[in-house]
This record gives C-alpha cells, structure tokens and sequence, in this order.
C-alpha cells in the first residue's frame, strides 16, 4: 500500500485540527467583544502558524512522492477540485483574516504567540469590510468542502473498501483510525471550552459597597444601571428628608459617558455602556456635594470587537485584575451661573490619583440635565503602556451627559 509521505501525513491532520480550533474560537470573537482579547492572540498566532504550515505542505507535496489518484473520470475531476478548494481555504482564510488586522481602524501590531511581531499588509482601509466577508464566509466554504472530503474518504475506505484511509495514516492501525479524525474534533472542542464564561449578568447590580465612611443619606443612594437597552428602571428609594442633606439624584437611563483620544492623527471615539452612580447634590450648596461614579471598564467600546478586546487588555484597562474605574468625589464648587467643578479621586487600574472633572447643570427643580467632561492623563494610570500605544496622544478626553431626578 502507497501511503502519503509521514511528513505530509502530519501536516494533513495537524493543519485539520488547528483548523478546527480555528473557526470554534472565530464564531466566538465577535460575541466575546472585550472578554475575548487573549483569544484574540491565539486565533491571530494559530491561524498564522496554519499559513506557514500550509506553505510547508504545498512545498512537501510537489517534493515528496505522492500515492497516485484511485479514481479518474469525473470522479477524479471531482476529488481534485475538492482537494484544490480545501489548500484554497487552507491560504485564503489565514490571509483574509490578515488582511483584516491590517486593515482596523487602529493599526495594532500583531505579535505572534507573543514573540514574532508580524507586518501589516499594505492594503486600504477600504478593504475591512470585504475581508471580513471573506474571512466570515471562506469558514463555511471550509465546512462544506470538509463535508464532501470525508464523505468520499469514507464512502471508498468502507463502501469500496480499498483502504484510502490508510494512504493518511502513518500505520494500519485502528487506534489511528479512531485517534487522527478524533484531533478534529478535539482541536473544535478545545475551541469552544476555552471560551470565558458568559459576562455575569449586570442589570440588577447590587450597590457597592463603600469602602469609605458611610455616606448620610445611603439608604436614598440610587443605583442605575445605563445598559444599551434601557428598562426604565426607576426604581429609587425616595427619603423624605426636609431639610438637611443634599438631595440624591437618580440618573435616568440614556446618559452615556463617552472618550476621546487623538491616534496619530485620527480620533478613536468611544464610550462605556454600564456605569452607575450615586450623587447627592445641592446645587445651591454643592460643597456638600457626594458623587460616586463606577464604571464597568469591560463595557469600553470603540465599535469595534478586536479593538475592544485591546481596550480590555493588560496594555490599557486590565479588566481582569481591575474591572472598574471608580471617581469619588466630596463637595464640589461653583464656577459660574450652572457650572460646577469637583476634585476628587479617580482610581483606574489599581492606580489612584487626583482628578477634576467640571459639568454643567441645566433644567430646574428635580428633573435637572448634567453635561460635563474630563481630562485624564492616561499614562500616570498606566493606560496605553505598550507599543501599540504610541500613536496615542498622552491626553484622553471623557465627556458624560445624562439626566437626573431629584428624589
Ligand atoms: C487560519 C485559519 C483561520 C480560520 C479558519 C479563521 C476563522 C474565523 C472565523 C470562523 C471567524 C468568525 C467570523 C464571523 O464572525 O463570522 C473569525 C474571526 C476573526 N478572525 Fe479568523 N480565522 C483564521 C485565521 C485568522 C488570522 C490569521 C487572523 C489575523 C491575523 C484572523 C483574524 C480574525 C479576526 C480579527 C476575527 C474577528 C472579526 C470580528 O468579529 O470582528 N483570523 N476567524
Ligand atoms: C476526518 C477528517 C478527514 C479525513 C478522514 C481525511 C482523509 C484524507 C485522505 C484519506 C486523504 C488521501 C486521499 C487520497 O489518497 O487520494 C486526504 C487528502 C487530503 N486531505 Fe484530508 N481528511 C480529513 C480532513 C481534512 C481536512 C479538514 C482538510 C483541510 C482543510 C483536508 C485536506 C486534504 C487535502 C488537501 C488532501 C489532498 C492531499 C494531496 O494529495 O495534496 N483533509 N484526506
């Protein structure tokens, strides 16, 4: 029996199960958003190990002796064709997904496994959406070429049985037979478990709790959570207090807390999709003021997964170790008619430090509207501390704008 030469072999059945790890991860990465950013590297440093891989197997086939075909005729035709479209998703999906890092809105350099850095391609930007196309769509061309291979390996190893299953195989060894297919299945299955579990569900977040001297009025803190869809959750706890402490605004979902940052010319907008807040303020007496803002720094979204999972890494927020960016603030001042400014503490990513943020208040009486911003000096909090930041201007601008109730 001719068989394919063990080198080949190898990489017939290596390349299949990387493959398979490949798309389990890939249907993931867009759902995952910024949980996904360690996956993100696999799948970008397996998928390019499985271009080079695929190079070497092409250079092997036309080098090493190869078993000659079984069938001929249309058959023949038909098995070569497969073939063909199976090394054409082999290359073509590597280099979609390539092509689709090189051409993001922010250009972060790949290093592979951690180590290799790895080149844009010099492509436009206009070329994004195409290869995301591509890249989407040449997975389910693999799958259904996948499908007509093993059913015509299957169909002469067992129907015809002329034993095509053995030219694969290192040995005639049943334990090969059940192993080499069943690394498909465990390079799918690897895929799926590494996956991080689903993000703890948040709308009904309990208050946190304050690591400082208990605030006067905590029974009347409200805590609103400013998801993408808002359930009008107007769920306060109103205190009739006549007269004394602040009053405690309730922040009415559709506020949004948003950023800027300048990168090498351009602008990256984002904005955070959950935060909650605790304000008690009078704004006739706003040294009394007390505000407290979280906010879930893996809600940052630049409208874009892969970028998000960046924002979520080590080099910016670190939401692993530090998933919330908390600013506090005791009192705050007048610095004009409806314009105040509070200094207080931000903390970020284990690092806290002094932080001013200025905001505006318009309407009157208990409904009022509140506009403001911030500028945070990145780095001093380690954000954007690697090479992919150094585009990045040292200055990020938040600006916020909600509306509050006064209970
Ligand atoms: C080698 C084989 C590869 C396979 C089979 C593969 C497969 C996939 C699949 C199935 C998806 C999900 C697409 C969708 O949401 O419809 C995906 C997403 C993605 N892949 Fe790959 N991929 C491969 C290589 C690469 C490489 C080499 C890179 C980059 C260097 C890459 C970058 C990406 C990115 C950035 C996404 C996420 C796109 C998004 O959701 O915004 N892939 N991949
Ligand atoms: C359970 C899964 C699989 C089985 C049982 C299987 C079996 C085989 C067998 C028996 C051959 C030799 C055919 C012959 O001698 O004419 C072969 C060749 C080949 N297989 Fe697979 N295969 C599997 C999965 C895959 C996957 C996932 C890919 C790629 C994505 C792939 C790509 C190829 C290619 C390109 C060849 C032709 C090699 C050449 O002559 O250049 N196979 N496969």
């Amino acid at each position: 029996m001719q068989r394919y030469s063990r080198i080949a072999i190898f990489l017939h059945w290596a390349i299949a199960a990387l493959l398979a790890f490949q798309i389990a991860v890939g249907w993931a990465l867009e759902d995952l958003g910024a949980r996904g950013f360690a996956l993100f590297q696999w799948h970008k440093s397996i998928g390019i190990t499985i271009l080079l891989l695929t190079l070497a197997r092409i250079v092997v086939r036309y080098w090493k002796p190869r078993p000659a075909p079984v069938e001929g005729g249309w058959q023949g035709m038909l098995v070569k064709a497969v073939h063909a479209g199976l090394y054409g998703f082999m290359l073509g999906a590597p280099l979609t997904g390539w092509a689709l890092v090189s051409t993001a809105k922010v250009k972060v350099p790949t290093l592979i496994f951690g180590v290799v850095p790895l080149p844009h391609l010099p492509l436009p930007m206009s070329a994004n959406d195409p290869a995301f196309a591509a890249h989407s769509v040449l997975a389910w061309i693999g799958i259904a070429l996948f499908a007509l291979h093993v059913a015509g390996a299957l169909r002469h190893h067992f129907l015809m049985h002329d034993g095509l299953l053995w030219r694969m195989m290192p040995a005639r060894s049943p334990v090969m037979l059940a192993a080499l297919p069943a690394l498909i299945a465990g390079g799918f299955v690897l895929g799926r478990v590494i996956l991080p579990t689903p993000a703890p569900k948040v709308a009904a977040a309990p208050a946190p709790v304050e690591e400082e001297a208990p605030a006067p009025v905590a029974e009347a803190v409200d805590t609103v959570v400013n998801a993408a869809a808002p359930t009008g959750a107007d769920n306060a706890v109103a205190e009739e207090e006549p007269v004394g402490p602040p009053p405690v605004w309730a922040v009415q979902p559709g506020g949004s807390i948003g950023f800027s940052v300048g990168n090498g010319g351009e602008t990256i907008s984002g904005g955070f999709a959950q935060w909650t807040t605790k304000i008690a303020m009078d704004p006739d007496r706003p040294d009394s003021a007390d505000i407290r803002v979280e906010i879930d720094l893996a809600s940052a979204s630049v409208g874009d997964s892969y970028q998000d999972g960046m924002l979520a890494g080590d080099e910016f927020f670190g939401v692993a170790a530090h998933p919330k960016a908390v600013f506090t603030a005791k009192g705050a001042k007048k610095t004009g008619a409806n314009s105040y400014q509070a200094v207080g503490t931000l903390s970020l990513k284990g690092v806290s430090k002094p932080q001013s943020i200025r905001f505006t208040l318009s309407g009157a009486g208990k409904a009022r509207k509140v506009a403001g911003s911030a500028t945070i000096a990145r780095a001093s909090f380690g954000v954007g501390n690697g090479e992919s930041s150094a585009g990045l201007d040292p200055k990020v601008a938040v600006h916020f704008g909600f509306r509050a109730k006064a209970e």
